[in-house]
């Protein structure tokens, strides 16, 4: 199979099981007039997200990486009444179109949007005293994916689920002579959950739109 033939796949799953209402495509058009990197999840990968958060009956999500609130979206939609989300995103400009975004799709009194580094706003949340969280979604800067986990999985309980993208990137997670921090990052990840009792996990590779990447899934116990 070719890059050609998962986008194809992708397109077809997505307009049959994954398709754009009104906000998710606005949501996508003006991050692209913003000139933001169109590097969201794919459709189906937002339902998938989607449907975790239901199967959970997820009530509080944590997300690191807003982007332009794609996949906000996508998680917020599953939340159940009284619901809440904290979306944290590091730029600005991305932070400035998510929040239209997230306003559009009607969703502003259920999401949280925190600007600023996730290692910056990590203490002041911790103060704030908030979660447990029931789902966490970590797709920020890669290279600091393990320390969103760790923080993430002491904010958790029993039946939490912390679900990390971008893990396996082109097939680069086993390549030992790639020295990309972000790259060994998603090592030092595989390595950490492997030594964690407090969890059980595996990571699924994802081939679409974004070609061929993962997502690793993990439950604490
Ligand atoms: C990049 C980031 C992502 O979260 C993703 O899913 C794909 C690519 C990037 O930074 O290149
Ligand atoms: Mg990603």
């Amino acid at each position: 199979m070719t890059r050609e033939t998962w986008t194809a796949v992708d397109v077809y799953v997505s307009e049959l099981l994954a398709p754009h209402d009104e906000a998710l495509a606005a949501a996508l058009e003006s991050s692209e007039e913003a000139g933001l990197p169109p590097i969201q999840i794919s459709p189906p990968q937002g339902k998938l997200l989607y449907l975790l958060v239901k199967l959970l009956g997820a009530a509080s999500i944590l997300e690191f990486g807003t982007l332009g609130g794609y996949s906000t979206i996508w998680l917020a939609r599953a939340l159940p009444e009284g619901g809440n989300l904290i979306t944290i995103e590091a730029d600005p400009r991305n932070g400035e179109v998510a929040g239209r975004n997230i306003a559009r799709a009607g969703l502003d009194g259920v999401v949280d949007l925190r600007l600023g580094p996730a290692l910056d706003l990590l203490p002041r949340l911790a103060a704030e005293g908030v979660g447990p969280f029931d789902l966490t979604f970590i797709d920020a800067d890669k290279v600091h994916s393990p320390e969103y986990f760790t923080w993430a999985l002491e904010r958790s309980h029993p039946g939490s689920l912390i679900v990390c993208d971008n893990v396996v990137r082109d097939g680069a997670l086993i390549d030992l002579s790639n020295e990309d921090p972000a790259i060994q990052a998603q090592r030092r990840l595989h390595e950490m959950i492997a030594a964690e009792p407090r969890v059980e996990a595996t990571t699924i590779q994802t081939v679409g739109v974004k070609g061929h990447d993962g997502f690793n899934i993990a439950r604490v116990a």
